[in-house]
């Protein structure tokens, strides 16, 4: 989400003539678009902003402006601009879309500008976007916000309550995607499986978009990220497995498999149902990928609960885990728990479930040996001609020349402790 908002901040800029810079040292303009959803992540964005000070003593006509989920939780906009006097423009999450008349109106006046809605205002569609055009995917909004409220989590407070895009705007937005030779559409949303409840017409949901966009022209692959299993219906797995363009790939935060924990999370579903659900995505598609994010250390976990979690990254076999070490968020219900784990034990669960799941990603490759996988060509190199997949595995297709950003069916013929490499069956 944060990634794709910087390239609709990007898009802004370009459209008033300026141009993209590896340097700070060249830039004009800075724009720090940050993120709040650990700790770890807030305190880097104010090393980051603090060092920007020298630069602008350096080049006193550079605009610093500060943006995002960080500017936009309670007072955190006006502590930026107290620890950071010489930023020039502070803005949230709800407006984004007016950065640039923020900018042409600092750069007018030379006034600070400090504007931070307290709540979201329905959704702005941004047409100035600066893709970033990496493996040529490109992210799509369809729903913003989330009303989910996990205990432990800063998003509701920051991004509002869900809304869903049209699905005449998202259908022309992806239309435009498929002319323009993106191979990859990325559907966007905290809870994709949530889209459109917020719609009178109750026949508009996620399986209604998926199958309306599987039925596009074009040569091109669908993705979606992220569903939440309190959502996940087996009508929309059966969507996704009968789909052709729609990618077998699924990301499902499971966060805890410990039911006490999950209830005080707040997650609104048990290990048993999440169980369920995996079964019933591996009933419709065999072969699907499977990726998931995990909190360990959250307060009151104890270390029987925690060996819960470990047991579902088993019993699953995953084929990427995301884990984290809980953070604690100012203004969440589990901030104010009193039962919080150290930091020390938070270390020791992380260290020991990562090791858990990177060894069963080793036997996952293994047994990838002679399987075929969908992937697009991203460059030549040593190696081979690298490739990725559906769900993101990078892949060295051996003995040939491959088109960039065109789709090829590889069968993988071996691993080495890093590497997957493959040969091409079916070239297009
Ligand atoms: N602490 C640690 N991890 C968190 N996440 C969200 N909030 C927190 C927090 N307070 C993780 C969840 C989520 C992912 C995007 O970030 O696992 O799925
Ligand atoms: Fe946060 Fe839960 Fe919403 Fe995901 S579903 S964004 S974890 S509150």
């Amino acid at each position: 989400m944060n990634v794709h908002e910087s390239e609709k901040l990007a898009g802004m800029l370009v459209s008033l003539g300026y141009t993209k810079t590896e340097d700070m040292k060249f830039a004009d303009v800075i724009v720090f678009n940050t993120c709040s959803i650990r700790d770890g992540v807030d305190q880097k964005i104010m090393g980051n902003i603090g060092a920007t000070k020298k630069l602008k003593k350096n080049k006193p006509s550079l605009v610093i402006a500060v943006c995002g989920c960080m500017t936009q939780a309670d007072g955190a906009s006006e502590k930026v601009s107290e620890k950071f006097p010489f930023v020039d423009i502070i803005f949230g999450t709800h407006n984004i879309h007016l950065f640039k008349e923020y900018l042409l109106k600092h750069k007018d006046s030379k006034k600070k500008i400090r504007d931070v809605w307290e709540k979201e205002k329905g959704i702005f569609e941004t047409v100035e976007m600066l893709r970033d055009n990496l493996f040529s995917n490109a992210w799509v909004n369809i729903n913003y916000g989330c009303n989910n409220f996990c205990s432990y989590c800063i998003v509701p407070y920051v991004r509002g309550r869900e809304r869903s895009r049209s699905p005449e705007d998202i259908i022309v937005e992806v239309k435009g995607l498929i002319n323009d030779g993106y191979k990859y559409i990325t559907l966007l949303g905290q809870n994709v499986n949530s889209y459109g409840n917020d719609f009178e017409d109750k026949s508009i949901n996620f399986a209604y978009l998926l199958k309306t966009l599987n039925e596009l022209e074009g040569d091109f692959r669908l993705k979606f990220m992220t569903s939440h299993p309190k959502d996940l219906s087996e009508d929309l797995i059966k969507v996704i497995a009968e789909g052709d363009k729609i990618s077998k790939y699924i990301h499902l935060p499971i966060q805890s498999g410990n039911n006490k924990v999950l209830r005080e999370m707040n997650r609104k579903y048990t290990r048993e149902h999440y169980l369920c659900l995996i079964d019933m995505i591996r009933k419709y598609m065999p072969d699907a990928y499977i990726s998931t994010d995990i909190i360990v250390g959250f307060p009151g976990e104890t270390e029987d609960e925690f060996l819960d979690t470990k047991d579902i990254i088993e019993k699953v076999r995953y084929d990427g885990v995301f884990a984290f070490m809980y953070s604690r968020r100012k203004g969440t219900v589990a901030d104010k728990m009193e039962n919080q784990v150290d930091e020390d034990t938070k270390k020791d669960r992380i260290h020991r479930l990562l090791q858990v799941s990177k060894s069963i990603t080793k036997d996952k490759n293994k047994e990838l040996v002679g399987k075929k996988l969908n992937v697009i060509a991203v460059k030549n190199t040593e190696d081979g001609f690298e490739t990725m997949s559906d769900s993101g595995k990078t892949i060295f297709v051996e003995n040939t020349d491959l088109n960039v950003n065109n789709f090829y069916t590889v069968e993988i013929t071996r691993f080495t402790k890093n590497k997957l490499f493959a040969t091409l069956t079916k070239g297009e």
